[in-house]
């Protein structure tokens, strides 16, 4: 699709920028689908968001990813925002309906969808999150309205321990939270039905890494990984040699994108075309 007079710009903002997958997957998308439309990377630093804001209204331009370091300070800049943005803090994708900006976070529902489309279902599952950062948060989020209990293990225990508590003040008791130590994490797998990483343990350059021991893996559990660089991480390469399912970061990169491109076209994205091109790129070796 070439560009036009009428073609409406998408894009992401962050700092860095340069090596977002975003505007592989998006645009693969965009031209899959015949839509006129084209996606962008800019590269928006710290004091120029509200400038940057700004002027997504007066360029009117369509819609918006955001990540780091402006997924919380965005929010103050739009006019409404969805349920889960409301509860993370957090907002990284944005609609530009005639200047009125809403805020959506399609973490969760990326992460949700990524198991739900690999045929797992959360209901009546104990879930094991590593990590009480802001993807594990969205995550979190997402799956106490499915799952039966969920367990949040964080090396900084009382990240874990206040977003359990913010679970269960939203969806009754079902969350616990606690200290991320090798023998809390052997405890818990062994009544854990689906175990996310959500650390950023195993990224590149310390692909060696992983914070469960090979051993403590059984072939009745999900694993899903969403560290996508490398895409097959130590832990996901364990969980595959000990039987256990196992769900890429690449997934749950593919389907909050596609959350994303729904809100902006109306429209089913087409998740193997974003798979592939995401796939091809991470291969290629350029990725953030
Ligand atoms: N697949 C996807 O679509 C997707 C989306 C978002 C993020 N991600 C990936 O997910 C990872 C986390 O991202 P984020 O945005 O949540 O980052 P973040 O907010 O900075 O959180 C990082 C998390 O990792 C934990 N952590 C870091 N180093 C650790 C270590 N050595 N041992 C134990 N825990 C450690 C942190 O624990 P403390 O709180 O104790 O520091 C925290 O829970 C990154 O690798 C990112 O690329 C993937």
């Amino acid at each position: 699709m070439g560009i036009s007079g009428k073609t409406r710009v998408c894009g992401v903002i962050g700092d860095p920028i340069a090596h977002s997958l975003s505007p592989t997957i998006q645009n693969a998308a965009f031209n899959h689908m015949k839509l006129d439309f084209v996606f962008l990377a800019f590269n928006v630093k710290t004091g120029e968001l509200e400038n940057a804001m700004r002027g997504m209204r007066g360029l009117e331009i369509h819609g918006l990813n955001v990540t780091m370091p402006h997924k919380n300070a965005v929010i103050r800049h739009l006019d409404e925002v969805d349920s889960a943005v409301k509860f993370l803090g957090s907002a990284n994708t944005i609609l530009n309906e005639d200047g009125r900006l809403s805020g959506f976070n399609t973490d969760g529902v990326g992460a949700l969808n990524a198991l739900k489309k690999n045929d797992v279902d959360l209901a009546e599952k104990k879930v094991l999150l590593l990590g009480a950062g802001g993807a594990a948060k969205a995550i979190a989020f997402s799956f106490a309205q499915e799952a039966e209990s969920i367990c949040i293990l964080n090396r900084a225990p009382e990240k874990a321990a206040v977003l359990a508590d913010a679970l269960n003040r939203v969806f009754g008791m079902k969350v616990v939270g606690g200290a991320l130590s090798p023998n809390a994490v052997q405890k818990s797998l062994q009544d854990a039905d689906v175990l996310v990483n959500a650390t950023s343990v195993g990224m590149h350059p310390h692909v060696d890494q992983s914070l469960v021991v090979p051993q403590w893996l059984k072939p009745d559990l999900t694993v899903m990984d969403i560290v996508y660089n490398p895409v097959a991480t130590k832990l996901a390469k364990d969980a595959k040699a000990a039987g256990a399912k196992v769900i890429s970061g690449v997934e749950m990169l593919i389907y909050q994108g596609a959350a994303s491109f729904k809100i902006w076209t109306g429209k089913s994205a087409p998740i193997e075309v974003m798979r592939k091109a995401a796939l091809t790129k991470l291969g290629a070796g350029e990725h953030r």
